[in-house]
């Protein structure tokens, strides 16, 4: 099979490396498209390939003949290039999120329709964490029966946070926010589990760590900042090798960096969020995201008409942690899944993925483009309730 990459994203890297060790033989890299040609450059040299670039994406589709692309770019623009690849016949794997608000969403549903017999899906890579699976699982079994409430508690440490201030990451308009950009993985995960969808969704948001009032100072990047012995976000990305070839190596000095000033004023998504979102099934879903943390995890609790299961995963200095639990009524003592975690980029979630995209063993598990619009969607509502302070019909957006 002939890929295409469509970005040349830092996220795509670990697709590269797994399709060089694990799938070469049936698949082959054969086309980079980016508007960046000095990321292109050096995304060669990290991926230790020569990949023809290209900035136009219908040149390269005429050149390389791909029967796959793989699109990673910046949020907004998946929505073009999903539609593009339909209409052209050529199979796409979009990066969550899918897009970023309800009009590219009906565009890419009417791509779809257009085109049913293309192959397209959302790497939800998520769903593949060993927990998420035993979730997935023991919901499916009725372990602890018909599902009453969920209560989704994500948060992100420090230096995971501080990383979506610091790059494209943190423009709404680009990347929908953290609602979108983030919590898409989480809204599919609920999703999913649930077997359902979100019907009603009320938020609240607020920027409280990050962005023009954080701080009674400022530069534009950490490289020329005059605060950066004294500011405890400063970074210095030229000093890392793969940030060097990526980002500086090969690109003029003015070209976008992704060590933007966490305080800048164009900062204009939310760090933490709150929402109460009704599920079409009934389930009742409390969801939080806090970008600002001690400590890096998630916590999630379904109260079920016969007990409650929990799956908790930490991320601290002493190590990482998953467990999933199980609390039936009518016996004091928690029930422990036996979870062997597996190794690998995201909890080895990647792996299973790849395994699901490009190797013979299909799961069921892959995430459609309905799935990634789903999960979209509940993050467009939240956006919308958190500016109008509204209750947000999720249907009624597209
Ligand atoms: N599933 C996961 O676990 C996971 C993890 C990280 C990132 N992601 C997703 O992967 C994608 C890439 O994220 P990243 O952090 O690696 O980004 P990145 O900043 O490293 O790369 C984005 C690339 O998009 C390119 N680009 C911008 N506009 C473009 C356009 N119009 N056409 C073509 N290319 C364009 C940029 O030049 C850049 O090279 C995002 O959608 C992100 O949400 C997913």
């Amino acid at each position: 099979m002939r890929i295409a990459l469509v970005g040349a994203s830092m996220r795509i890297r670990a697709f590269v490396e797994a399709l060089k060790s694990d799938y070469a033989d049936s698949h082959q890299i054969c086309g980079l498209m980016d508007i960046d040609e000095g990321k292109m450059l050096g995304f060669n040299e990290v991926v230790g390939l020569e990949l023809p670039c290209y900035t136009d994406f219908d040149h390269m589709c005429d050149k390389v003949k791909p029967d796959l692309l793989l699109i990673s770019t910046v949020d907004c623009f998946h929505r073009d290039y999903i539609v593009r690849a339909l209409d052209r016949k050529i199979s796409c794997i979009a990066e969550k999120p899918l897009c970023v608000n309800a009009e590219q969403c009906c565009d890419i549903i009417a791509a779809q329709q257009r085109n049913p017999e293309v192959f397209a899906a959302t790497s939800h890579n998520a769903r593949y964490h060993v927990a998420a699976r035993a979730v997935k699982k023991l919901l499916d079994d009725g372990v602890i029966g018909q599902v009453n409430s969920v209560n989704y508690t994500e948060m992100l440490d420090q230096e995971h946070g501080t990383s979506y201030f610091r790059r494209w990451n943190s423009i709404k308009a680009i990347s929908g926010g953290l609602a979108i950009h983030k919590a898409s993985h989480h809204f599919d995960k609920i999703n999913w589990w649930l077997n359902s969808k979100a019907k009603t969704v009320n938020a609240y948001g607020g920027l409280r760590c990050f962005g023009a009032d954080a701080s009674p100072f400022r530069g534009h990047h950490c490289n020329t900042c005059p605060y950066f012995d004294q500011c405890a976000y400063a970074i210095d990305y030229e000093k890392e090798e793969i940030y060097h070839k990526l980002f500086f190596k090969h690109n003029h000095a003015g070209a976008y960096r992704p060590d933007r000033c966490v305080f800048s004023p164009e900062i204009d998504i939310e760090d933490f969020i709150s929402a109460g979102i009704e599920y079409g099934n009934g389930v009742l879903v409390n969801y939080t995201l806090s970008a600002h943390c001690n400590y890096e995890g998630e916590t999630i609790i379904f109260e079920g008409n016969k007990g409650r299961l929990e799956m908790i995963r930490r991320k601290r200095p002493e190590g990482e942690f998953s467990s999933v639990e199980i609390f039936r009524f009518g016996t004091t003592k928690p029930e422990k899944i036996d979870l062997k975690l597996e190794s690998g980029t995201h909890g080895g979630a990647d792996k299973r993925l790849y395994r699901d995209l490009f190797g013979g063993e299909k799961s069921g598990r892959l995430a459609t483009l309905d799935d990634g619009i789903q999960a979209v969607l509940v993050g467009v509502a939240v956006n919308e309730s958190i500016k109008t302070g509204q209750s947000i019909d999720v249907a009624s957006l597209i």
